[in-house]
């Protein structure tokens, strides 16, 4: 059997207190309380679904009671008491958040009535509550379900763009060591540069990546041993673009999308895809386009043969603030390279 409803009720005066106790004790728990401080402490003490209180007390008023009730709990409802049927005060008191007033002297059905009232509202408002707290519930996992799924579909789409790269690799053999050597520079001279951590993954990241628009070149542009002519210079110089557009749906590689499009500009706005200039070009695709120089001047390529390490920093020398941000070359200067390498 489910628990009476419980009751309290305020009153200074013993004969209204103890009617009221006489009329509902059969029906539900009553507590009564004296006065507001009293009626306080019940309530601190537990729950009541309704309160039933005079509103001319001495101390604490039955309207300043009214709102310190609802204070401490906005669900219970509140039924006022008067002695005349005032309209000011009534309305007052409904004002403050009481569902009815009671005149004295009771009559016994009306007290019913409106306690039953009280008690319908009190239950259909805690289910209301409650069925909000669900739905809160339901939104907070359907809302983490989403994340996880939308993470999983990054996942995925990482997964995809790394045996892009796998597929790059045995396309063009040059391009996996050359990624992990470009890899290796461009950590050295982010070091260098006193790159934070996180700086220093999202330039890893990108490192890696930098080439994935190849996959959208022909493989016997990619492998042409002799120097290509400019219809096919054009088709090489969209793999950034191409690389770029790869990477975008990927939302924690954001940073890295600017870094992978950006590879190829030039210091002094000579580069490609947009022909930016100095610091207008992601410092990290600025750094890249010194690691991937360097490493390529490294290696022998089909179509010129690898450099010394003093031709290396010489070439850098050269093309300091026009190919290469002079502050980069500074670092690279400092970096110790590896002496020639036969591929
Ligand atoms: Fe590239």
């Amino acid at each position: 059997m489910a628990e009476p409803s419980r009751i309290l009720v305020v009153d200074d005066e013993l004969g209204p207190r103890e009617a009221l106790r006489l009329i509902l004790q059969d029906h539900y728990e009553i507590a009564t309380a004296q006065n507001g401080h009293q009626a306080l402490d019940h309530l601190a003490d537990r729950e009541f679904d309704l309160v039933i209180m005079d509103i001319r007390m001495p101390g604490i008023n039955g309207i300043d009671l009214l709102a310190e009730a609802k204070k401490k709990a906005p669900d219970t409802e509140v039924v006022m008491i008067t002695a005349y049927a005032s309209v000011e005060t009534a309305a007052s008191a409904l004002r403050h958040g009481a569902l009815d007033y009671l005149i004295k002297p009771f009559d016994r059905k009306l007290v019913l009535d409106v306690v039953q009232k009280g008690l319908i509202r009190r239950a259909e408002s805690r289910k209301i509550k409650g069925r909000l707290e669900e739905l809160q519930l339901v939104n907070q996992s359907l809302r983490h379900e989403i994340e996880r799924a939308s993470i999983n579909i990054q996942r995925h789409y990482l997964e995809t763009v790394s045996s892009l790269v796998a597929a790059i690799d045995a396309k063009d053999s040059y391009t996996k060591s050359h990624q992990e050597r470009v890899v290796m520079f461009a950590m050295l001279l982010g070091a260098e540069l006193g790159l934070s951590a996180g700086e220093l993954g999202v330039l890893q990241q990108a490192a890696v990546l930098h080439d994935i628009g190849k996959i959208g070149v022909p493989e016997q542009i990619l492998r042409k041993p002799e120097h290509l002519i400019p219809e096919e210079f054009d088709v090489i110089k969209q793999h950034p673009v191409i690389g770029a557009e790869i990477i975008s749906p990927v939302r924690f590689l954001s940073e890295v999308v600017s870094i992978v499009l950006h590879h190829h500009e030039r210091f002094n706005g000579g580069g490609y895809p947009d022909g930016l200039k100095g610091e207008l070009i992601p410092l990290g695709a600025r750094i890249l386009a010194v690691a991937d120089a360097v490493d390529a001047m490294l290696s022998n390529r089909p179509y010129a043969p690898a450099k010394t390490v003093a031709q290396v920093h010489e070439e850098l020398r050269r093309c300091s603030g026009t190919q290469f941000d002079p502050q980069l070359v500074r670092a690279a200067l400092k970096m110790d390279l590896p002496s020639r390498r036969i591929r």
